[in-house]
């Protein structure tokens, strides 16, 4: 497995009395996607903060490339592309005179700044609104200034609060894949408030929590936590689904099964399984046994936004299995 590109032990961040970031340790390598969730004020811009050195930890250590962002940060700093939450800075100049400064900050200059901007201007498009002055640039194209200025110096370690927030579909998409192609040779972490990007870009994400991981694993891994993890939904007519139905609940490794009217005279019916484990060769058999006309059959993977409100809604307000 290759070394981690950026670690942080046991991160903690306190504010007066608050604390944002509780505890919290990961480690992010090449060709790793990790998502950062969690609901508004979760500590996920805190701890991106702290990741990137602007923001000193109250507890704990963050190593960039092996380099210790407390005591080398310069160096640390280096490595990093950093899209922070929010506009950038400095309204009155352009993306060309704004990106020109952060190069040259970064210690570029000359030729290779000159091909660095332009490739950068047609990849995150900004090509048309190059030399218009910032303050008067629309939300998207800030967005992607703001993705821009923490690519430009091809960093190792990228980090980045929300980056499809304010853009439009199209831009989403093409920011996803910017990201997708980007992991191939760096380690990312992207903060988001999109389920579906997870799917989309993730390929690892976290759920924070009052400044806790309360989740870590893979897409599918945080999916099979659902309750319909492995449910199996079918779609019929009418007149066989309570029939079927009752047949269903009669296999063994059936927990529960519910009958929901669809327009059309047709019904959906679900099955649950016990403990999510698949119950999809046993359905199949019993339509065939039966010669039930489906009109449409599908394996739940797991829905991630059940998952997610489980794990960060007090207990009262999760959801029970079947019941959703
Ligand atoms: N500079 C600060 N001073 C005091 N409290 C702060 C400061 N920065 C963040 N906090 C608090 O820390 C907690 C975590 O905030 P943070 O911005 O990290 O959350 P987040 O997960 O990024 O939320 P969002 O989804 O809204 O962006 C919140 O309670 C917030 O009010
Ligand atoms: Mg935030």
């Amino acid at each position: 497995m290759p070394e981690p590109m950026i670690e942080a032990v046991s991160l903690s961040k306190q504010f007066g009395r608050i604390v944002a970031v509780d505890d919290i340790s990961f480690s992010v390598r090449v060709g790793e996607v990790l998502g950062f969730l969690g609901p508004n004020g979760a500590g996920k811009t805190t701890t991106m903060r702290m990741l990137t050195g602007y923001l000193r930890p109250t507890k704990g250590e963050v190593s960039v490339c092996g380099i210790n962002m407390l005591s080398d940060p310069v160096k640390a700093k280096a490595k990093i592309g950093y899209l922070p939450e929010g506009a950038p800075l400095y309204p009155e100049m352009t993306p060309s005179t704004l990106l020109r400064f952060t190069g040259q900050a970064r210690g570029m200059g000359g030729e290779e700044l000159a091909n660095r901007m332009d490739a950068i201007a047609d990849q995150v498009h900004l090509r048309e609104v190059w030399d218009q002055s910032i303050e008067t640039l629309s939300k998207g194209y800030k967005r992607r200034l703001g993705l821009a200025q923490a690519i430009l110096h091809d960093p190792q370690v990228l980090i980045l609060d929300e980056p499809t927030d304010g853009l439009d579909p199209n831009q989403k998409r093409e920011v996803r894949q910017l990201v997708r192609d980007m992991a191939r040779s760096k380690a990312i972490i992207i903060s988001t408030h999109i389920l579906e990007e997870v799917n989309a870009v993730c390929t690892r994400a976290v759920i924070l929590a009052q400044g806790r991981i309360v989740a870590d694993g893979t897409p599918s891994e945080l999916e099979s936590m659902a309750s319909d993890h492995n449910a199996v939904s079918i779609l019929l007519p009418r007149p066989e689904a309570s029939g079927f139905a009752q047949k269903l609940q009669g296999i063994a490794s059936v927990r529960t099964v519910q009958v929901i009217d669809r327009e059309e005279d047709q019904c959906l019916v679900q099955a649950y399984p016990i403990q999510g484990s698949p119950i999809l060769k046993e359905v199949t058999d019993l339509i065939r046994d039966q010669k039930v006309s489906i009109l449409e059959l599908r394996q739940e993977p797991g829905r991630l936004d059940e998952v997610f409100r489980n794990l960060t809604l007090p207990a009262e307000e999760t959801i029970q299995g079947g019941q959703a």
